[in-house]
């Protein structure tokens, strides 16, 4: 249970036996968040006892508040109409609270072990180009989810499928051995990924005067199927340069993976069991010897799962593939993070694994993304305007030097890098991840990089501020119960506690909605509540050394929870600025 909610149990159960004494049958009564912390800190509307007490609601909250005279776990009850409006003792949430924080530090937040696993599919990029800006949104998406998750006490398996074989792979392929001339990353000084990239967009620029490449590419495909030595010969060094290229935009991204499962091994598996739900009547013949699925029952169309000459499609795999998964890691949910343009595609697969027996299929969510846009217009990969994703960590890093050039003055240079790198990769995951993840995002780098407004730079530059305090100060503080009883909490410090108090609920609402924008807005008001209350009350100089210790123990319990957010969004915080 959080501090908070624990808190809230104690008031709850006196407002019951205030209720009781007016003769109103309570036992869980309903209560509202208020818009705005001036509203309180927790509200009660009156309205439902109005019938039972033959009295009107406001008055019934004036018995209310008569009844809870004294109570020490309130600061103030407010009436406003038929509404309670409560403020929470600060005193008592401070002592209880900044305890915890300071005890668990990284582990603040953190919820019990759940015993439940989640796979999590994430990225699965295709071998025949670098990582675009969705990636950016995808990995940002997946890394946060899954460490979200954890926090949670979920066991997770962060997959990626690497589309490494098909028709578009063979695209690439055939215009390097048309127009490559043996050449290789080295010679040209490339980016081996990039390289493969360049010919895909060669065979794209081919296609639209000579059609007939496209045959060229199938009959490559045909070679590959068949085994011919050359074909994948060619295939593997192509498919090396693709993903090393990939793997080093991971790293240099900070996204790491428990499984990469490769297409190449997977393509066969759904087919065995293709023709065990033909017969079991669960597909049926067409008369050229295709199989297919009839889901219009479930509102959706016929599917074709294997082809006439027996050569399986995309979903195909992806019925093999799921299965292989459950069998392997027996995971109580499945999350496919994945484009909005594929949601007809996993809804018919999760229809098909229904159908198939498979209980385990209502377990298989897909969690959609929509597209990144850059001002400019849409990114195309194939007209060869694609905004990759290293050009874009190059041209926010280059920004975030840039400033760093300006203001960071006492930084040397190998901190000025590192500080550059830190700040360009918040920018980017930030401004990504403080989207619904339904919506699309058009993604502005000058904004993302901005220090003021809601961006990872203004998170990072509030860590840096506390963390020169804590340089600039030997003591954090000593937590005692009498002088945080004693201190009289004005109403920046206030709304400080209020703001700390509200991460635990913040990281269990992420993580069941999935979502990491609850933690985005968190901090960002977290952090808009500690620096107008650093802006307006002198922590180091305060008035007395009580109020100081106090500011001090304030201002670290800030620094732990907004790291801790911060880890869970994939972005560092900064030692200097
Ligand atoms: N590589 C695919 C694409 O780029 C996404 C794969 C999604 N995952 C899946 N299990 N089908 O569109």
């Amino acid at each position: 249970m959080t501090i908070k909610a624990k808190f809230i149990d104690k008031i709850l159960n006196d407002i019951i036996l205030s209720l009781k004494k007016l003769g109103a049958d309570e036992t869980s009564p309903v209560y509202e968040i208020p818009p705005s912390k001036e509203m309180g800190d927790i509200a009660f509307p009156m309205f439902k006892y109005a019938k039972t007490l033959k009295q009107n609601p406001a008055l019934i909250a004036e018995k209310v508040k008569e009844g809870l005279k004294g109570n020490e776990l309130m600061d103030k009850i407010e009436i406003k109409g038929p509404y309670l409006n409560i403020f929470f003792n600060k005193n008592l949430i401070a002592y209880d609270l900044l305890k915890d924080i300071l005890d668990k530090k990284d582990d603040f937040g953190r919820q019990p072990d759940k015993k439940i696993k989640v796979a999590i599919e994430f990225s699965s990029p295709n071998t025949n180009k670098p990582l675009h800006l969705g990636h950016c949104r995808n990995n940002a998406l997946g890394d946060s989810i899954a460490k979200i998750l954890i926090f949670n006490g979920y066991e997770t398996v962060k997959i990626n499928l690497i589309n490494d074989r098909g028709i578009h792979i063979c695209k690439s392929m055939i215009a390097y051995k048309k127009f490559g001339n043996n050449t290789t990353p080295e010679k040209e000084g490339k980016k081996s990924d990039h390289l493969v990239g360049d010919f895909y967009v060669k065979y794209a620029q081919e296609e639209k005067n000579n059609p007939e490449i496209e045959k060229e590419a199938l009959e490559l495909l045909n070679l590959w199927e068949q085994n011919d030595r050359e074909t994948h010969e060619l295939w593997v060094k192509m498919n090396k340069w693709a993903l090393d290229g990939i793997k080093e935009t991971y790293k240099r991204m900070g996204i790491e993976f428990d499984q990469l499962e490769y297409e190449s091994d997977n393509y066969l598996l759904g087919k065995d069991l293709i023709n065990e739900g033909l017969n079991k009547n669960i597909f049926y013949k067409e008369e050229d010897g295709s199989i297919w699925v009839n889901n219009e029952d479930a509102g959706l169309d016929k599917k074709v799962l294997l082809r006439s000459d027996g050569t399986s499609v995309y979903i195909t795999q992806d019925i093999g593939t799921a299965a292989k998964r459950h069998d392997k890691y027996n995971f109580n949910r499945m999350i496919y993070i994945v484009g909005s343009e594929q949601i007809y595609h996993f809804k018919t697969l999760f229809t098909i694994l229904k159908k198939m027996g498979f209980d385990w299929a209502d377990k298989c969510i897909h969690l959609s993304y929509g597209m990144v846009n850059l001002p400019s217009g849409k990114m195309k990969s194939r007209e060869g305007t694609v905004v990759d994703a290293d050009n874009l960590m190059d041209l926010l890093y280059d920004m975030s030097m840039e400033v760093l050039n300006e203001k960071g003055r006492d930084l040397t240079e190998q901190e000025k890098k590192e500080t550059a790198v830190k700040i360009s990769l918040s920018a980017l995951k930030y401004y990504l991840l403080n989207f619904s993840t339904v919506k699309d995002v058009m993604f502005i780098p000058e904004k993302s990089i901005s220090f003021d407004g809601n961006t990872g730079p203004y998170l990072q530059y509030t860590t840096a501020r506390l963390n020169s305090l804590f340089n600039k100060s030997e003591d954090a503080g000593v937590l005692n119960n009498q002088s945080v009883f004693n201190h009289k909490f004005n109403e920046d410090e206030a709304n400080l506690v209020i703001s700390l108090l509200e991460f635990e609920d913040a990281v269990i609402k992420a993580g069941e909605t999935l979502s990491p924008l609850e933690i985005c807005s968190y901090l960002y008001d977290l952090a808009r509540t500690f620096n107008k209350f650093y802006h307006d009350n002198p922590v180091i100089r305060a008035e007395t050394k009580e109020i100081k210790n106090i500011r001090l123990l304030l201002s670290k319990a800030s620094l732990i929870i907004l790291m801790n957010g911060l880890k869970l969004l994939g972005i560092d915080d900064l030692k200097k600025m």
